[in-house]
């Protein structure tokens, strides 16, 4: 896709920068197999201190290192709690079904955030009718809630909650970056309060590929032998360990202005005839919004906008999203706001 093109419909759709493509050329390799890879030696020692854990694991997604996760801290037959729009339980091909053979208890959230009140009864009892809760996975940001940030105060809660019931935390931190710049939290305030942690560098930060796990070191070494198994161990895998460590280098501190340009873009869409966002606030880059569906039908919506080279997301028949990021420029999130507009304003006059 040119330049010309406007691409919204996800962060994950961004190239890799000269710079980044000169890093991952540049990068000293092994078989890390082996264990010989400096280059992803490096990125997980790194990613590992920030982080506040002892160790981390590479690995090719987001969906696998959740995946890993999942596959390590249970057994078959077990239960996942889960917030209902959460992406391990709905985007992830039915994981934790297909491949740790569990069942996962959602919890309708407060647009994303599960508060200890809504818990109550989410534990199963010591009975042989049921099966075993054993852990509470999260997500920060929320993907599908408007790229939410789960409270720090409401995490620590949560994160008390599963000590004293005995229960694992994991985080789904594939925007975790996103809400470290919103908030100005540090990465280990955030990862000291989970057991296990995955982080993407292919969303807000730009790299092509890569994802990482970040816990203990026992818990690491089980998730490197789950990971060979799922067919995710990687060769010289430090060419793409580069790209993500330049991200973790370069462009964490940037995700503000992907924030100020999703606030753009929320404000264009309130302000459209038809459009009404979905989500309390902006608070990051992602932006959820409903169409009328008596001003058009989403298809013919979204037409319009790609005759105009602007990409949006669709879920169902009247959600649509744009997540901004590091390859569409304020200039053009200023010019998708103009798009937007005006071809709300043509459907509502019957004009399109
Ligand atoms: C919140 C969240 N978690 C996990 C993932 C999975 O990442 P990947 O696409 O790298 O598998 C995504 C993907 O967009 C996501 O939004």
């Amino acid at each position: 896709m040119t330049n010309a093109w406007i691409d919204l419909r996800s962060d994950t759709v961004t190239r890799p920068s000269n710079e980044m493509r000169a890093a991952m050329n540049e990068a000293e390799v092994g078989d890390d197999v082996y264990k010989e890879d400096p280059t992803v030696i490096k990125l997980e020692e790194q990613t590992a201190a920030m982080m506040g854990h002892e160790a981390a694991l590479f690995c090719p997604s987001g969906t696998m290192s959740n995946q890993i996760c999942i596959k390590a801290h249970t057994q078959p037959a077990d239960e996942m709690i889960c917030e209902e729009f959460c992406h391990v339980f709905n985007w992830e091909g039915g994981g934790p079904a297909a491949l740790s053979n569990i069942s996962c208890k959602t919890i309708r959230g407060n647009f994303g955030l599960i508060e200890p009140n809504m818990l109550l009864d989410a534990i199963r009892p010591p009975n042989d009718h049921y099966p075993k809760t054993r852990l509470l996975t999260l997500e920060n940001t929320h993907n599908r809630c408007g790229g939410r940030v789960q409270p720090l105060n409401l995490v620590k809660e949560l994160r008390d909650w599963t000590r004293k019931n005995n229960l694992i935390f994991h985080l789904d931190g594939a925007r975790l970056w996103n809400a470290i710049v919103a908030t100005g939290i540090e990465a280990k305030t955030w990862g000291k309060l989970f057991d296990s942690i995955s982080v993407c560098f292919s969303k807000g930060l730009g790299a092509p590929i890569g994802s990482a796990i970040v816990g203990s070191k026992e818990f690491v070494a089980s998730c490197r032998r789950i990971r060979k198994r799922f067919g995710g161990g990687m060769r010289q895998a430090g060419t793409i360990a580069a790209g993500a460590l330049y991200a973790l280098n370069h462009n964490i501190g940037r995700l503000k202005e992907d924030h100020e340009k999703a606030k753009l873009l929320g404000e264009a869409i309130k302000n459209s005839p038809g459009l009404k966002i979905d989500q309390p606030d902006i608070e990051t880059n992602i932006v959820w919004f409903r169409l009328d569906q008596d001003i058009a039908t989403v298809p013919d919506f979204v037409a319009a906008l790609k005759e105009r080279k602007l990409l949006i997301h669709t879920s169902g028949s009247s959600l649509m999203r744009v997540v901004t990021h590091l390859d569409a420029s304020m200039e053009q999130v200023k010019k998708a706001a103009e798009i937007i507009q005006e071809v709300t304003n043509k459907l509502s006059k019957g004009k399109i």
